[in-house]
């Protein structure tokens, strides 16, 4: 069999067993997930392309699941309040988060990490809310992630936003660390404390989860009478965009595969292939891979 190159989204960090298939196979494996950041692979990036459309579509779900309105109406007939909508975790979903529930008329807060995010927020007119110690100031990796914070910063964010929690409405957490399960940033006993009728949606369920009690493709009920969706895969409900944007990433990426005359040709040389190359030659090549 002449070996073959396989892109896909191949959850690297979590599915040992396809790659060592793939590596068995002799296929040299891509995984989208471990394109770089750098701004020519932006065209490539699965993973931005796909959270910002599960940011846009947890907001929907939330709002289908809340069942009252988002917008403040002044009628004739009474006014309805405003939904208070928070999002945790500030990336490139939360980012569509805040921008559709702030489209749709919530008042909307945000909290992340990342120092850098405080801004990003604030410009989309939504108010940042974070625990703004040492820690904090040096949480962003060079490639633009969270660090995995400590114990101690954890406790600290916790109590920050327990408070705020009990008084909102819907809730959309959207916090991951590559390679880590996700952080846990809101308990159960916050859970507890919100109002009936109240939404979380977890974006991180894949990963474990952001929120406790979260239980993958369930939508569980807590005893105040909160919701909580589990959804997972959120782009495949908003499916013929998630595949028009990983089409044009993945047609993207076919371009490192050819050379100048159009002769099939990788250079494997390329730092985008370098990044993002896991299996070749019968052996899994990543080094973040081969010391997990
Ligand atoms: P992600 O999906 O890895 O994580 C989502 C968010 O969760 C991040 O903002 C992270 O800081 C946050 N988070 C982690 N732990 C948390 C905690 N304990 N509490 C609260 N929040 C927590 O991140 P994503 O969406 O992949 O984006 C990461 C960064 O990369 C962003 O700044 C984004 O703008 C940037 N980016 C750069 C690109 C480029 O230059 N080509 C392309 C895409 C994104």
């Amino acid at each position: 069999m002449r070996p073959s190159i396989v892109a896909a989204a191949l959850n690297p960090y979590q599915d040992k067993e396809t790659l060592d298939a793939l590596a068995k196979a002799g296929a040299t494996a891509i995984a989208m997930e471990f394109i770089p950041r750098i701004t020519r692979a932006q065209v490539m990036d699965m993973l931005s392309s796909q959270a910002n459309l599960a940011g846009y579509r947890a907001v929907i779900e939330g709002a289908e699941a809340y069942g009252k309105a988002l917008p403040m109406m002044m009628t004739a007939a009474g006014t309805v309040a405003a939904a208070k909508v928070f999002i945790m975790g500030v990336g490139v979903a939360g980012l569509q988060a805040i921008a559709t529930a702030r489209r749709l008329g919530a008042v909307v807060t945000a909290t992340d990490v990342r120092p850098a995010t405080k801004e990003q927020v604030e410009s989309l007119g939504a108010k940042f809310l974070a625990v703004e110690d040492e820690e904090f100031k040096n949480a962003q990796t060079a490639g633009g992630y969270a660090k995995e914070m400590s114990k101690e910063y954890q406790a600290k964010q916790a109590e920050l936003v327990s408070s705020h929690i009990a008084k909102q409405d819907i809730v959309i957490t959207t916090a991951l660390i590559p390679g880590r399960p996700a952080p846990k940033l809101v308990s159960a006993a916050q859970v507890a404390s919100m109002k009936p009728g109240s939404v979380l949606v977890d974006l991180a369920i894949e990963q474990g989860g952001n929120v406790e009690g979260a239980k993958l493709n369930e939508t569980v009920v807590t005893a105040n009478g909160a919701k909580i969706l589990g959804h997972a895969n959120l782009p495949g409900r908003i499916a013929a965009d998630a595949s028009a944007l990983y089409a044009r990433n993945l047609f993207a990426l076919s371009s490192l595969f050819t050379n100048k005359e159009g002769a099939f040709a990788p250079n494997f040389e390329d730092e985008i292939l370098q990044a993002a190359v896991v299996t070749r030659d019968g052996a899994i090549v990543h080094p973040n891979l081969k010391t997990a």
